[in-house]
């Protein structure tokens, strides 16, 4: 893994649920305030539009990480590298920088679907692997089932959750996490805290939310249809949050404020 990867990915600009005119210009503020890692997945539907509007930033194909993800329903022998392949075709390259599995297996077996996304690392269809709402357990079976290393695994990341044990997951396997939802989709404006801490760094309360996470040794994703989010977001590193208020905010994570639960995805694991 390059420099330019790790420090690259440490930002990523998520286009979930982003289309059309809204993704364009979105992309097109992204790149322009200096995001160069990009996310999206094929159950966004939003691929080839995603690929459009990357191209029309006129940015070096070289300079850009883009991930996408594989959906369960291409967990198949048949259907998964054809389904990988009309991913590029639609982002218009010709490999993906990271590829995740989108979920675990529904039936929880999830050596079939690693083994297929190493299959799809070794035919060049993409630079790196990963994984997308892994348990702890399935990110220590996943470290046995293929050899190709995993490069994140993305969950659900922000202060009002606590994720201590994936966090110590990453450190025993070696795969590191990266956030979504990384400002609770806005429920963390509903803490003063943030915006009090913000006011002794001169940011703003999203920002503490995301320095936060990245003093955890997580990557961010975020996404913002406004400009002065988006430009907000991206600008993060440059502050360093004390031990005192990492430990405020650390509070929080009491709350147990998960978004991305059964109930809004029937077939997602029994999380930590
Ligand atoms: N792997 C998975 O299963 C999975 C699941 C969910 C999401 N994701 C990925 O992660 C990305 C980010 O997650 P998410 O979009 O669900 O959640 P999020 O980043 O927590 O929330 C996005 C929302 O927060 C607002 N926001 C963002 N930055 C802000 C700021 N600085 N100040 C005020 N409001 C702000 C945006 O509104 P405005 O547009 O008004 O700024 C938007 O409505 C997605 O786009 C997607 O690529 C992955």
């Amino acid at each position: 893994m390059s420099i330019y990867f790790k420090e690259t990915y440490q930002r990523s600009f998520g286009t979930f649920p982003l289309k059309g005119a809204e993704l364009h210009d979105a992309i097109q503020h992204a790149a322009e305030v200096g995001y160069r890692a990009f996310d999206t997945a094929q159950m966004y539907e939003n691929e080839a539009d995603t690929g459009a509007a990357l191209k029309a930033t006129g940015l070096s194909r070289d300079d850009l990480l883009i991930t996408t993800k594989v959906n369960i329903s291409n967990f198949t022998e048949d259907t998964f590298i054809p389904s990988v392949e009309q991913s590029l075709t639609d982002l218009q390259i010709d490999k993906t920088d990271v590829l995740l599995l989108h979920w675990p297996a529904p039936d929880g077996n999830i050596a079939p679907s690693l083994r297929l996304l190493e299959k799809a690392a070794k035919d060049g269809l993409c630079k790196h692997i990963g994984v997308s709402n892994f348990t702890a357990q399935m990110m220590r079976d996943a470290t046995s089932i293929i050899e190709t290393p995993l490069v994140s695994n993305q969950v659900e990341f922000h202060p009002l959750l606590n994720q201590d044990i994936l966090l110590a997951a990453a450190s025993e396997t070696g795969i590191p996490l990266a956030s979504y939802c990384s400002v609770a989709r806005g429920k963390v404006f509903d803490y003063p805290l943030f915006a009090e801490i913000g006011a002794t760094y001169g940011k703003s309360a999203a920002q503490v939310v995301l320095g936060w996470i990245l003093q955890k040794g997580v990557s961010v994703n975020t996404m913002s249809t406004k400009r002065t989010n988006i430009a907000a977001n991206f600008d993060v590193m440059d502050f360093t949050l004390s031990s005192v208020d990492m430990a405020r905010i650390e509070a929080l994570t009491a709350t147990g404020y998960r978004i991305v639960g059964k109930d809004l995805v029937p077939f997602a694991p029994d999380f930590d």
